[in-house]
Formats: structure tokens, C-alpha cells, sequence
């Protein structure tokens, strides 16, 4: 097994933190590419919780164990979300790369107790409302749109010209702005910009304008009312206020498109890589179904999620976790603990995945359903289109991207015969 972390310096953290001496620092590109087998020896090494190092040295815990995870995440009075808890606070600087997952923000992801149940309880009949045959139908339409976009060319790049574009605009037309709009495709754009910044981008910008765009859908909704998530969140007889309501939008839109992209393209690259899914390409065994499930099994998108916050002392697999530790959830390597997998055999065709995470801050009920939606007909619809579609690269060149936190492809270069519809 390659080491692949870097040992811990004297710029690390402070002498009488729980993380000091023997914490992992996280990082290097080996980590991306096989974080399967970071977890084992991790798992080996520590248990089912971890001391690690994120960024910048800043001490935190990996939970490894599909126990732990279980535990940490249905235990809500004792490791909770709100993230002004963390003990780090004083040595952590206002631009740490991870700010933008972690600094407090008055929306869903961040209340606790009663408050999150209203936030919550208001996301969730809104998304009940969404009619999945209507959300195939539009995904289907965007999927198609951007299929005739290269489908003459030959080859296309998938993750950008497919993968990323249509949950995007998928979870928009679902918060009640339909594809093709002017303002649709603007937003659209600063949301990419926001979500995975380029060079010569200025997220911050582009944050401002978002919000902006989402007021005023607000408010036009308030006049005139449709069968949109949007319109479904303000008659909510939780009376949530615009702000609120502007800062939940934003949080379901973030959340569905990132996990949903690389949901989908972490199955194209299943389908076109392993010979049991090629087949069933032309007909043979396995479905698009099984693939989009094991992905959640083996290479689920969101690896790690940061996080919980301890609201006091107490333990977790054996570690003495202190009050204001950060307790990073570890759903990859949940979901392939060998505890759960006592054959080595991994991948059923069960959904007892901690993908979706768990307890009373899991991606609310319908969301993964809605994504099943999303996703299948991208995927199905692609299939359909360009059915002799093969990589365009040898498997092996494919590169995931520099994250311990979301797991997908830098590019996913396919070809295929130029078709016009
Ligand atoms: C239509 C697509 C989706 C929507 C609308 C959606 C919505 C949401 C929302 C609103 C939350 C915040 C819940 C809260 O804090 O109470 C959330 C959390 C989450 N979602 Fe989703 N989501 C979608 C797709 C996905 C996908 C495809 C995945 C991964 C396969 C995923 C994984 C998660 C995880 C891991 C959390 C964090 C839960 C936690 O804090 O424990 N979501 N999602």
C-alpha cells in the first residue's frame, strides 16, 4: 500500500488537541485516485475513527465505520450541525478553503432541534410535490438539448457539456424557472461559477447575483404562484420568511447539482469501463439501474461530509472526542467497511448505502428519489442517443479530480458516431 499522506509537522495542531500526534494529514493525488485503499489502511491503522488534518493542519475525525456514521448521525443531541461549535474557530482564517462548506449560514443545512424540523419539514413537502413522471419528462428534454449540442461532432467532453449542465437545469425548472430563459441561463452560468470556480471566475460575484435572482424569484412567485417547489415553500403553513426561503432554494439547488453530476458521470464511466455493464449496453446483463446503485456502494459522489460538531464530551469508537471537535462523516468508507461486508463481497443490490447519509439531516426524503430521476434518464437518454458511444481515452487516463470531498472526474472524453436528430 503506497503511503499516501504526508506526516504531521510542528505547524500542526496545538499540544492537548484530541487530533495531536498521529493524525493523517489528507491529500495528494494518489489519495483521489484509489481512496478505497486510504480507507482500508486507515481502518487498519485507527479504527473506525481517525484523527485527521485538514487544510491547513486544522485537527478534525474521519468516522470510518458504518456503525460510527450510523450513530454519529442519528445522535443529533450530541453531534449536531451548527458549525459556531467548533473549538478551531481561532485558528482557522477567513479565506481556509473550506469556508464555504463550514462557515455558518442561516439556512437548513446549519439549524438544529425544532427550527430544522420546520426548515426541513417545508423542503420536504415542497420536493413531494414535484410529479417524478413530469421531472423524467423535463430531464429528458434538457438531456436531449444537450445531446444535439455535440451529437454531430462525433466526441464531446461529458462531464462538461452533459453531466454538470442537466441536474443544474433540472433543479432549476423544478424551483419554478423554466429551461431557456434569459434569466435562467444567467443563473444557470453564476451558480457554476459559484459551485466549481474557474480561473478568471469571481465566485463571489457570481454569489451575489444568484441571490439576487433568487429574491426576485421570490417575489415573483408571491404574485403569481405555480406548480413549482418555489411557490409550493411560500404557502407552507410554516410561514417561512423570503430570506429563509431564498437561502433554502439555494441550499437545494447547491445540494442536487454537484452529488447529481457526478452521479451521473461516476455511472457513464462504470458503464463504458467494466465489460458486465458494456454488455448490457447492447443487451447483455447488468442495467443502468445496478450501475447507478453500485456506484452509491463504491464510488459514491460525496466521499466526505463535513460535518457534525460535538456538542460535549464524549465517545466514538474508542476516541475521546472533546465539545466543539469537527466529526467528518465518512460515507465512502461507511459504505465499505468490512463489518457490514464480512465476505469481502461489496456493492448488493440493497440501498442500505450511507450515500444519502442518515438521521435527521439526510438529504431529505424525496431529494434521492428526485435525483433517481435525474440521473437514470441522463444517463438512459445519452445511451439512447449515441448508442456506440465508447471512451474516448484509454480507461486508465481518466483522472478524478483533487478533492477528498466529492468524488468525480476531471473529464470524461467519450466517442461516438456523428448522428443529427
Ligand atoms: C434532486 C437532487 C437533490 C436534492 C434536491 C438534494 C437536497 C438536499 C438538501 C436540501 C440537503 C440538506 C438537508 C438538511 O441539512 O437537512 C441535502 C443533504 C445531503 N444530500 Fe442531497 N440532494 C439531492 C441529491 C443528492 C445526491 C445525488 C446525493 C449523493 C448521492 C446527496 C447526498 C446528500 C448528503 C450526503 C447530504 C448531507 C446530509 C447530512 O448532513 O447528513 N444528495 N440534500
Amino acid at each position: 500500500m503506497t503511503d499516501l499522506t504526508e506526516p504531521a509537522t510542528g505547524n500542526g495542531p496545538p499540544a492537548g488537541c484530541p487530533a495531536h500526534g498521529g493524525a493523517m494529514r489528507l491529500g495528494g493525488l494518489e489519495f483521489q485516485q484509489s481512496p478505497s485503499e486510504l480507507y482500508r489502511a486507515m481502518r487498519r491503522e485507527y479504527g473506525p475513527v481517525a484523527p485527521i488534518l485538514l487544510d491547513g493542519d486544522i485537527p478534525a475525525w474521519l468516522v470510518l465505520g458504518y456503525a460510527e456514521v450510523s450513530y454519529v448521525t442519528s445522535h443529533d443531541d450530541l453531534f449536531a450541525r451548527d458549525s459556531r461549535r467548533w473549538n478551531q474557530w481561532p485558528s482557522i482564517p477567513a479565506d481556509w478553503p473550506l469556508m464555504p462548506f463550514v462557515g455558518y449560514q442561516p439556512s437548513v443545512l446549519f439549524t438544529e432541534g425544532a427550527e430544522h424540523q420546520r426548515r426541513a419539514g417545508v423542503i420536504t413537502q415542497a420536493l413531494e410535490g414535484v410529479d417524478q413522471f413530469e421531472l423524467a419528462h423535463w430531464s429528458s428534454r434538457i438531456a436531449h438539448q444537450l445531446i444535439d449540442a455535440f451529437a454531430g461532432s462525433g466526441r464531446a467532453e461529458l462531464m462538461g457539456s452533459y453531466a454538470h449542465a442537466l441536474p443544474m437545469r433540472a433543479a432549476v425548472q423544478m424551483c419554478g424557472m423554466p429551461a431557456g430563459g434569459d434569466d435562467t441561463e444567467e443563473l444557470v452560468r453564476d451558480l457554476r461559477i459559484t459551485l466549481d470556480a474557474h480561473e478568471g471566475d469571481d465566485p463571489v460575484a457570481a454569489y451575489v447575483r444568484v441571490q439576487e435572482r433568487i429574491q426576485q424569484l421570490v417575489k415573483d412567485k408571491r404574485s403569481a404562484p405555480g406548480p413549482d417547489v418555489t411557490s409550493r415553500m411560500l404557502v407552507h403553513s410554516a410561514q417561512l420568511s423570503d430570506e429563509e426561503i431564498v437561502q433554502d432554494l439555494i441550499s437545494i439547488i447547491a445540494a442536487a447539482q454537484q452529488p447529481t453530476a457526478n452521479w451521473i458521470c461516476n455511472t457513464l464511466r462504470l458503464l463504458l469501463t467494466d465489460d458486465r455493464f458494456a454488455l448490457n449496453v447492447s443487451g447483455g446483463r447488468l442495467s443502468v439501474g445496478q450501475a447507478l446503485n453500485e456506484v452509491l456502494w463504491l464510488d459514491t459522489p460525496t466521499q466526505n461530509f463535513i460535518g457534525r460538531w460535538a456538542v460535549r464530551d464524549t465517545q466514538l469508537g474508542g476516541r475521546q472526542i472533546r465539545a466543539g471537535d469537527c466529526v467528518v462523516l465518512g460515507l465512502a468508507a461507511a459504505n465499505t467497511d468490512p463489518q457490514i461486508w464480512p465476505e469481502g463481497h461489496i456493492g448488493a443490490e440493497n440501498s442500505a448505502h450511507l450515500s444519502f447519509s442518515n438521521g435527521e439531516h439526510r438529504c431529505p426524503y424525496p431529494a434521492p428519489l428526485l435525483a433517481d430521476v435525474i440521473a437514470r434518464t441522463a444517463v438512459e437518454t445519452l445511451l439512447e442517443r449515441l448508442p456506440d458511444v465508447v471512451l474516448g481515452v484509454e480507461p486508465e487516463e481518466l483522472t478524478w479530480r483533487p478533492s477528498i470531498w466529492m468524488r468525480g472526474l476531471t473529464a470524461l472524453p467519450v466517442r461516438f458516431t456523428p448522428v443529427v436528430r
